[in-house]
């Protein structure tokens, strides 16, 4: 698996991230899979109560941030989709890459990766379970490339941590 971007970091949100990822949300590939940008921001708001459960990050490259994304244990967010899934180390994640001029190019699958790695290095984690919609032919896209597998009868996406860094390690 090519290692495309490796000078993208991922950084931990913070305040002055907040109106970036607001604009980022509306822009016009972003806004049809986000359709409630005013709920996502109130998540961020609230990182450090309601929402502390997920884990925000802005990503950079070359210093510039170009994108947003975020991962939570699937069980504090109880979301209907991934019940059937272990209750313990069983993981979601979100992700945008907002800069338009940087989509295409091999980072939205470079921080997919790297969000990923993050995730697997927890010692509860085994696997990262992702919804997208059905017709987000990029986002279902970006997960195979990053080593998903399609789970057919659940209609997820599907990664477990063996497979991961197998797949980097091939890298
Ligand atoms: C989904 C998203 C993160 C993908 O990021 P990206 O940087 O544009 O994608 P990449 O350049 O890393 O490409 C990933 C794969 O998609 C393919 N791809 C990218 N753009 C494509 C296009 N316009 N047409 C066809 N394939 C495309 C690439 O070839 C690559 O596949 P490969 O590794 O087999 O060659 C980005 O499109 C995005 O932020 N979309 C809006 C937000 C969103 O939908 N988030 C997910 C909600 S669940």
């Amino acid at each position: 698996m090519k290692n495309s971007h490796p000078e993208l970091e991922l950084h931990p949100l913070e305040e002055h991230h907040i109106s970036l990822i607001d604009c980022w949300l509306r822009k016009e590939h972003a806004k049809q899979w986000f359709q409630d940008p005013e709920e996502w921001i109130n998540e961020i708001i609230k990182r450090d109560s309601e929402f502390s459960f997920l884990k925000h990050f802005i990503v950079y490259s070359d210093n510039k941030p170009i994108g947003f994304c975020q991962f939570y244990l699937c069980a504090d967010a109880d979301e209907e989709e991934f019940r059937m899934f272990p209750k313990e180390g069983t993981y979601s994640i979100d992700y945008l890459i907002g800069e338009e001029d940087y989509l295409g190019k091999g980072f939205g699958k470079e921080m997919i990766l790297k969000l990923c790695s993050i995730v697997f290095n927890k010692d509860d984690s085994k696997m990262i379970v992702v919804k997208p919609d059905n017709d987000n032919f990029l986002s279902r896209t970006v997960l195979t490339s990053a080593g998903f597998s399609f789970d057919k009868a659940h209609n997820v996406y599907l990664l477990l941590k063996n497979a991961h860094f197998k797949n980097i390690n091939q890298s």
